[in-house]
């Protein structure tokens, strides 16, 4: 069985269909939340994750928690972020009714493993985002082990894998008696940074191991793409995101 493991997508269309290139024969797809948010495609990608709704998995993140939250909020408490106006304007009823029906976490089996999927499993107090930053892989695995132990799915299967997003770090440890934690990292960012890379991090399980992956994605489409957007506010990402070094606005 392989399962193709993905998180913080962040509205990035090109970056999902480069790793769909490469890895569209998995048997489930793995998603573990922040579809939308910081990124200038929020419907198509939705839409992708639609299309393919019989073999996926997925939670919601805390950005897509936020424009469901808000997306009809008249007066939010503070001034919406430029991405934020994108969002609303691109998203309708079949994409926020699809966020909507994503659960907070979710525990399931697949074969000879129990798995438990959640955007982040300190519910945002971010103390797993903060420890990430600190800690080795091993250390972390105990940390997880320590502070979340319950999180880990009960169920009756040799293998237990508990996977998280969020802080857009890729790392996986196994901690032992058949027990994993994997963070497949983002598909748009890397941690600690707000600038979008062109380089995709996930992961896939296969054959009872975890295969680290990345894969180059082309920005000349969302470069050229974002400056025929009739909303000039996209357009202006566009320039802004995917401008090259040194090219001024
Ligand atoms: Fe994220
Ligand atoms: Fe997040």
């Amino acid at each position: 069985m392989k399962l193709l493991i993905i998180s913080d997508c962040h509205a990035n269309i090109d970056a999902l269909q480069a790793v769909w290139e490469k890895e569209k024969d998995c048997d489930y797809i793995l998603f573990l939340g922040d579809m939308v948010d910081y990124g200038l495609y929020p419907k198509e990608t939705v839409r992708w994750f639609m299309d393919r709704k019989e073999k996926l998995f997925a939670v919601r993140g805390n950005h897509d928690e936020w424009i469901l939250t808000h997306r009809d909020d008249p007066k939010p408490k503070e001034p919406l972020t430029n991405f934020q106006t994108l969002t609303f304007s691109q998203l309708g009823r079949e994409e926020y009714d699809f966020l909507a029906s994503l659960p907070h976490e979710t525990a399931f089996t697949l074969g000879d493993m129990d798995v438990y999927m959640c955007h982040t499993p300190d519910e945002l107090s971010n103390e797993v985002f903060f420890a990430e930053q600190q800690m080795s892989n091993l250390q972390m695995a105990g940390f997880v082990e320590e502070r979340f132990a319950t999180k880990y799915p009960q169920g009756q299967k040799d293998k237990k894998l508990l996977l998280y997003g969020h802080s857009h770090l890729q790392w996986v440890a196994s901690a032992g008696q058949g027990r994993w934690i994997a963070n497949p990292g983002s598909l748009s960012y890397r941690f600690g940074s707000f600038e979008p890379v062109r380089c995709a991090d996930y992961m896939v399980w296969q054959d009872g191991d975890f295969g680290l992956r990345h894969v180059n994605f082309d920005t000349t489409h969302l470069y050229h793409q974002g400056q025929q957007f009739t909303n000039p506010e996209a357009a202006r990402l566009a320039r802004a995101f995917y401008r090259k070094k040194g090219e001024s606005l």
